[in-house]
């Protein structure tokens, strides 16, 4: 089976428009479940998805070492399309809280070095660090993915949750593929300053939070309970009065999801597809039926009148509460 397919910037390769970001199967949405998750990384590539998405502080390296055996255990037909794009430099303690980040050059050597040991491959497909380190110049930090990509050891640089002076900087230092950013109806935030730099500088953009964690799936319920090391206990979205007031938006986008035939799932996904060629939602389905909904969103078309009703149902600084708690928006780069 092949999927529609989309190319990241004008120097990054060629990818499965929708791609399956992985996190989920080994943190941050509570209990994971290993055989359901190897079960889905193989279906998404059977179903031509080619582009994974980790994090080597995902689980503190479980989810590299998931997609490693998922890798492993495919058709070769299927491992050889395969591409995945790393994250890097957050440092994690052993009881999984957050230290920091680091972006130093020989850092980024360091967990190269790791993340290809654990994916068991001989290099890593588009290679970023997950937040800008303070400390560091971005120069210095793609500086460094740069000597990797000279050395064979990763093919394309990627950036995540940086802005707009930050994106000019790193693309000044080397070809940058993409950039990976929260991007959906109800987190709107890069199309005033990032897009259109990204755009203006041949970067593609690979959108994660596309049903912002689950939020705007329609399978969210206002009763969920969520275990304390779950994202969405303490993201404010999710919290209280905000939950009633977005839960609310996804009502109203629900009746357009009927009226559609699709699933609110559906809608959110291919609302992301439809704002541009150059971006690629990153979807993050943890179970089987969960990608079958997602990838239903590439037969999805949204006509004018399409964008324009969902446009209303959810317009574009509805959502009540910010998308990070304060203390982790604090690294965004992106919202400086
Ligand atoms: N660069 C960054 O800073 C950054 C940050 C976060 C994530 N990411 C990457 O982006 C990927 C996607 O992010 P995300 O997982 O937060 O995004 P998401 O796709 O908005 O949310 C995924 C959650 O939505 C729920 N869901 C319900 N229906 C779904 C469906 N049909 N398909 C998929 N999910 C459905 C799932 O919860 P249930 O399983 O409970 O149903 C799942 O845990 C991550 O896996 C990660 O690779 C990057």
């Amino acid at each position: 089976m092949t999927i529609q397919t989309r190319t990241l910037g004008t120097t990054g390769p060629q990818v499965s428009a929708l791609g399956l970001g992985c996190m989920g199967m080994s943190a941050l949405y509570g209990d994971t479940d290993r055989a359901e998750s190897l079960a889905t990384i193989h279906a998404a590539l059977e179903a031509g998805v080619t582009l994974l998405d980790t994090g080597d502080f995902y689980g503190m390296g479980h989810n590299e070492l998931l997609i490693g055996e998922a890798l492993r255990t495919a058709p070769a037909a299927r491992r050889e399309q395969a591409l995945v794009s790393v994250k890097f430099g957050a440092l994690r303690g052993p009881d999984g809280g957050w230290l920091g980040y680091d972006g130093r050059p020989e850092a980024v050597h360091n967990f190269a070095a790791y993340s290809l040991q654990r994916l068991g491959v001989d290099h890593i497909d588009v290679y970023r660090i997950a937040r800008l380190d303070p400390a560091v110049p971005v120069e210095e930090t793609v500086g460094a993915i740069a000597e990797l990509v000279e050395r064979g050891y990763v093919r394309h640089i990627g950036l995540s949750e940086v802005g707009a002076d930050t994106v000019r900087r790193a693309a000044a230092t080397a070809p940058i593929a993409d950039l990976q950013i929260e991007y959906s109806l109800i987190s709107r935030g890069i199309e005033a300053e990032i897009l259109p730099v990204t755009r203006e500088l041949g970067i593609g953009v690979t959108a994660y939070g596309v049903l912002s964690r689950g939020l705007i799936s329609g399978h969210f319920t206002a009763d969920r309970q969520l275990p304390a090391n779950d994202f969405r206990a303490l993201s404010p979205r999710f919290q209280g009065e905000n939950l009633r007031h977005n839960l609310a938006l996804v009502e109203a986008l629900r009746k357009i999801a009927e009226q559609k035939g699709a699933s609110v799932a559906q809608i959110a996904i291919a609302w992301v597809l439809a704002r541009g060629e150059d971006i690629v939602p990153l979807v993050g389905a943890r179970r089987r039926d969960r990608l079958t909904e997602a990838l239903g969103a590439l037969e999805v078309t949204l006509e004018a009148a399409d964008l324009a009703a969902i446009e209303a149902a959810v317009p574009a600084d509805a959502a009540a509460g910010e998308r990070y708690p304060a203390s982790q928006m604090a690294h965004l780069d992106s919202e400086r």
